[in-house]
């Protein structure tokens, strides 16, 4: 069973995600968090993913003006991925989103990531950009109504 919830900043759980994002997204780049890119976190949105107990997914969500969320750091654990828990995690997001009063989500998604966001009804705005060296495309959802 999927249990899909928000964290908070600071706390054992946040750990447990910071360990995730370093693992599936920072690592394979030979990056890491500073302190200080980590302690900006604090205003930001932080949502988990649990199976059975064990931390499989997170995501940030970070307020931008005139109604938009921006979705960040978007990681499945490797042995879980393709198993339907990003989607779960995105309409998790677009659900919160909507009950916080924001219209529209965007994102900078990895080019690798942009067959997955167009399943979902994202559309990309915009070129190809570079972004932690590696390729990024701008994308955005309406999420109203
Ligand atoms: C990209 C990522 C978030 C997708 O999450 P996931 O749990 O693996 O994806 P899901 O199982 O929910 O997939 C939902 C649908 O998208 C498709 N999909 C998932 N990843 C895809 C990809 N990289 N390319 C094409 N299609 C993809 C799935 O096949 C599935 O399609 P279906 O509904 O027709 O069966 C995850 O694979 C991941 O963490 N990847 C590494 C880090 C990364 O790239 N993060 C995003 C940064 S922008």
């Amino acid at each position: 069973m999927l249990i899909i919830q928000q964290i908070h900043h600071g706390t054992a759980e946040y750990e447990e995600t910071v360990a995730l994002r370093n693992d599936v997204l920072r690592r394979p780049l030979g990056l890491a968090f500073t302190p200080e890119m980590l302690a900006s976190e604090v205003d930001e949105f932080h949502i988990a993913c649990y199976r059975n107990n064990e931390l499989v997914g997170c995501l940030l969500l970070v307020p931008r003006n005139g109604g938009e969320l921006k979705m960040r750091q978007v990681a499945v654990a490797e042995s879980a991925q393709r198993s339907g828990i990003g989607k779960a995690m995105v309409d998790f997001s677009e659900h919160f989103a909507r009950e916080h009063g924001f219209s529209e989500i965007t994102m900078h998604a990895r080019e690798t990531a942009v067959p997955f966001y167009l399943n979902l009804g994202y559309e990309i705005i915009g070129d190809r950009f570079e972004e932690v060296s590696i390729p990024h495309f701008k994308m955005r959802k309406e999420i109203g109504g």
